[in-house]
């Protein structure tokens, strides 16, 4: 990585520290995942890209006996998730090349990092018999505002709508049991926290401020534009 690019990630991670979640997410909508997923009680769950821990949290408060595992390629995120003192194991690690077999692997707002089909691919073969997975992803839920297009298109371009994800879902081999949109609450959350960062962390540093110019501008499009965007939770298994 060169200077100004570590400089970047540094200002970001910065951000991006002592957040109650790292993107957006409910205890609900994970609970609603839990209630149709049928996790045995003895189980074993993974949360992949669990970030400092929030979903982890909820894992093991609702799964008391399970075996719970949560993975995370940054280090301080992991470092922050141990520090919740919680019933889990937790490695720095990359979410596609996980050890064993899970009744559930959970993810939210990572699969965009490789895609859907990439990360079925990778998880089909860690499922145990009767085990899913679930994750959360951005889509359009409705004719997107060109306000909306213009900031997707340079943020993720690969967005999908939530039909053409679905489809992609089933042209892997699985079956979708549940897909619920995450609702305005889910990110509201997770602003309020990262804006008390940013009004801290502000005119730190030029770099810093190029980052939190990035951020603002996704927290701006939410207060003016969502409805056509959200998070979409699904839950699959294989067919
Ligand atoms: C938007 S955050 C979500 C974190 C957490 N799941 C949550 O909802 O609070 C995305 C997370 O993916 C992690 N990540 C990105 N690529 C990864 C990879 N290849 N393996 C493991 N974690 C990864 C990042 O470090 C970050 O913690």
């Amino acid at each position: 990585m060169g200077r100004r690019m570590s400089e970047a990630f540094d200002a970001f991670m910065e951000l991006y520290s002592g957040l109650p979640r790292e993107g957006p997410g409910t205890v609900d909508s994970l609970l609603n995942v839990l209630e149709i997923a049928d996790v045995p009680p003895l189980g074993r769950v993974l949360d992949a890209a669990c970030g400092s821990g929030a979903d982890t949290e909820t894992l093991t408060r609702a799964l008391p006996n399970a075996e719970i595992i949560g993975v995370d390629k940054q280090q301080a995120f992991i470092t922050a998730a141990k520090a919740r003192g919680l019933n889990a194991d937790f490695q720095v690690g990359d979410m596609l090349w996980v050890d064993g077999e899970f009744d559930l692997i959970w993810c939210a707002g990572a699969v965009y990092f490789f895609g859907i089909e990439t990360a079925l691919e990778a998880w089909r073969s860690h499922l145990r018999p009767n085990g899913k997975v679930a994750f959360s992803e951005v889509v359009w839920r409705g004719q997107p505002t060109p306000k909306a297009e213009a900031f997707w298109l340079d943020a993720y371009p690969q967005m999908a709508t939530q039909n053409a994800l679905t489809a992609r879902i089933e042209a892997c081999g699985f079956k979708v049991l549940s897909a619920e949109p995450l609702g305005r609450a889910g990110w509201e959350g997770y602003y309020a926290a990262l804006c008390k960062n940013i009004a801290r962390l502000q005119g730190q540093s030029a770099v810093m401020d190029n980052v939190i110019a990035e951020t603002q501008a996704e927290i701006d499009l939410f207060k003016s534009d969502f409805g056509c965007y959200d998070y979409v939770v699904y839950l699959a298994e294989p067919l």
